[in-house]
Order: structure tokens, then C-alpha cells, then sequence
């Protein structure tokens, strides 16, 4: 298979709906960039004379960076807008702003808004291709990637673990792809939550659903903690900060159910001592946070090199 051919679509807008196929082609691709990330020369010039922009409504530290990162060591022109997502005028900013785009002939186009189905939507009013940086609680597709490749290279597969998911499911669209990738690549999903941070009906995702740390880490080969989300949380959802850590924060006592080579992982921002002890987030025995912002890098270059080698052609 040629790079042009390893992932047929104009944009990547989400995991859900990818094959086995296309995601292995994109991991592929990425640890090929992990290598070339290493070494002293890593200034590329596959994506010369290209224009991405970072489109962001929402805050970001990580994803942006590691966009921007990605975009100039292929050797593209990339311009960083930050917009406010006045919560009034956001469907006119949206189409208003793919217009301009349009305008300035840009070939990517990374999005990140807090409504979920918004990225989707502008994708639709442009001709470059798109890529998701997080919609809502929708999807983060590039976050799900960059979550498998680190796994894939601890473990040296992906099918057949057990991977815990935990915390603040019902806002994470982190947990959202990364059910969809995991499911579709033949692991074994669990989801740790307090019934409160869940959406309804939970098992409808292909995930087994536990309210109990221990029972739900018992023998996992990888524990995902989920960021706390109170920016998204308009009423009362947990009792208290001790409350939640005490019962649902990761610590060593909790993690002696998992396996005893059981991996990590967390997508950033931390609240340290709210989801994760401080102490575990930083012990490079068993947490791989540090390596996960290294993969970022590595599959957003992937995902930039293949989408602008498909825009000359009549995908949908
Ligand atoms: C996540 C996001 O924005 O969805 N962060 C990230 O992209 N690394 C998770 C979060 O905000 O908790």
C-alpha cells in the first residue's frame, strides 16, 4: 500500500467508523516519525509550500503545541488561531470563519470546539481537509491514536489486553475514541466510574462498567485515569475532592489489583491528588504520561502527512 492509500478519507473527524486496517497503516506511520523524532535530523520537507491552521476554541497546552510541532517538521507553514467561543454568536463564528479559511487556500485545518458534532459541521463548508482536536465530549481522534501507539510499543500489541478506563467518562471525549480504537482493535474495554460521571446506558459503548476501583483494575494490563472535568460540570456531580480521590483516585494501594506490569497512562491536564496519587503520575516504573506527549508529536505528523497526500483526490 502506498501512504496515499493507507486512509482513504478527506478528513479524520473521528475513530469511530475507521478499520483495523486504516488505524494499524496510521500507527505504522507514526512509529516510523518516533524514530525520526529521535534522531538530529528531523526537519522534513514533505509538507512544503502546505498551510495547516490550529483552530481552537477551546484552551489547549498539548494538542495545539504537538500540532504546530508536527506541522513545521514536515516543514509546513502553520498559523496558531485562538478563538473565544462566545457561547451566543458560536454557529455564525463557525461558518463564518470556514469561509475565510476557504479564502486563504488552506490545506489543514485543525479543529478543537467545545461542542460536540462542530468540527463535523465545519468540515462540511471547506475544502481542505479537517482534523478533530477534540468536540466536545464527542471525540479526539489524534488523542486515541497517540494513546494506542504508546501501548502498542510497551506492549507490542494491542488485541487481547485489558485496558481500565477511568474517572470522568460522561465529559471525556478522550474515553469516546478511545473505546471506539481499543473495541475496534480487539481489546477489552472496561470503564471505572461513579454512576454520576457515566453516560446512561454505558454498555452500549462495548465496555464492561464497574463502580468499583478495585473489582475494575483487577488483572489490567493498562489503567487510563481521565482528567476531572469541572469546567463541563454545571451542577453537582461528586460530593467532594477527598471524597473522589479516596474511592476513585489513582493510588499504589488501588493499582495492586491491576497486573504488576500493568501501564499508566493519563491524556493531560492532571489534577494531581484528585484522579491520580502525585507520587504514581511520576514514577517512570509504571507511568507512561511522559512518553504519550512524545507519541502526540509523532502521530499528528502521520495524520498531516497522509491527509494532505489525499487532497488531491475525491474522497468524502
Ligand atoms: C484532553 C482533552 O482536551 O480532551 N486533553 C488533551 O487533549 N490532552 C483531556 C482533558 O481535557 O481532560
Amino acid at each position: 500500500m502506498t501512504r496515499e492509500t493507507i486512509f482513504p478519507h478527506r478528513h479524520l473527524l473521528g475513530i469511530q467508523g475507521l478499520a483495523p486496517t486504516e488505524i494499524s497503516a496510521l500507527l505504522d506511520l507514526s512509529d516510523d516519525y518516533v524514530d525520526k523524532n529521535r534522531s538530529a535530523d528531523r526537519k522534513m520537507t514533505t509538507l512544503r509550500g502546505k498551510t495547516v491552521i490550529n483552530l481552537f476554541f477551546e484552551n489547549s497546552t498539548r494538542t495545539r503545541t504537538s500540532f504546530e510541532l508536527a506541522g513545521k517538521r514536515l516543514g509546513a507553514d502553520v498559523i496558531n488561531m485562538q478563538v473565544s467561543a462566545s457561547s451566543v454568536a458560536k454557529g455564525e463564528t463557525l461558518i463564518d470563519t470556514a469561509m475565510t479559511l476557504n479564502a486563504m487556500h488552506v490545506d489543514v485545518l485543525v479543529v478543537r470546539h467545545p461542542d460536540s458534532g462542530a468540527v463535523k459541521l465545519l468540515s462540511d463548508k471547506v475544502n481542505c481537509a479537517v482534523i478533530n482536536g477534540g468536540d466536545g465530549s464527542h471525540e479526539h481522534p489524534t488523542q486515541a491514536l497517540l494513546d494506542a501507539l504508546t501501548i502498542r510499543r510497551r506492549k507490542g500489541h494491542l488485541d487481547g489486553l485489558t485496558v481500565a478506563i477511568c474517572g470522568d467518562v460522561l465529559h471525556s471525549r478522550v474515553a469516546r475514541s478511545n473505546i471506539h480504537l481499543l473495541n475496534t482493535m480487539g481489546a477489552q474495554v472496561r470503564v471505572v466510574a461513579p454512576r454520576t460521571l457515566l453516560p446512561s446506558q454505558a454498555e452500549r459503548l462495548g465496555v464492561e462498567v464497574f463502580h468499583d476501583m478495585r473489582r475494575g483494575l483487577a488483572d489490567v494490563d493498562i489503567v487510563m485515569m481521565l482528567r476531572v472535568q469541572h469546567e463541563r460540570m454545571l451542577g453537582s456531580f461528586i460530593p467532594s475532592i477527598r471524597e473522589y480521590f479516596h474511592f476513585f483516585g489513582l493510588d499504589y494501594e488501588k493499582l495492586a489489583a491491576a497486573k504488576p506490569d500493568a501501564l499508566i497512562m493519563h491524556p493531560g491536564p492532571m489534577n494531581r491528588g484528585v484522579e491520580i496519587d502525585s507520587d504514581l503520575a511520576d514514577d517512570v516504573e509504571r507511568s507512561v504520561i511522559r512518553e504519550q506527549v512524545e507519541m502526540g508529536v509523532a502521530v499528528r505528523m502521520a495524520c498531516l502527512e497522509v491527509l494532505t497526500a489525499n487532497l488531491q483526490k475525491d474522497f468524502r
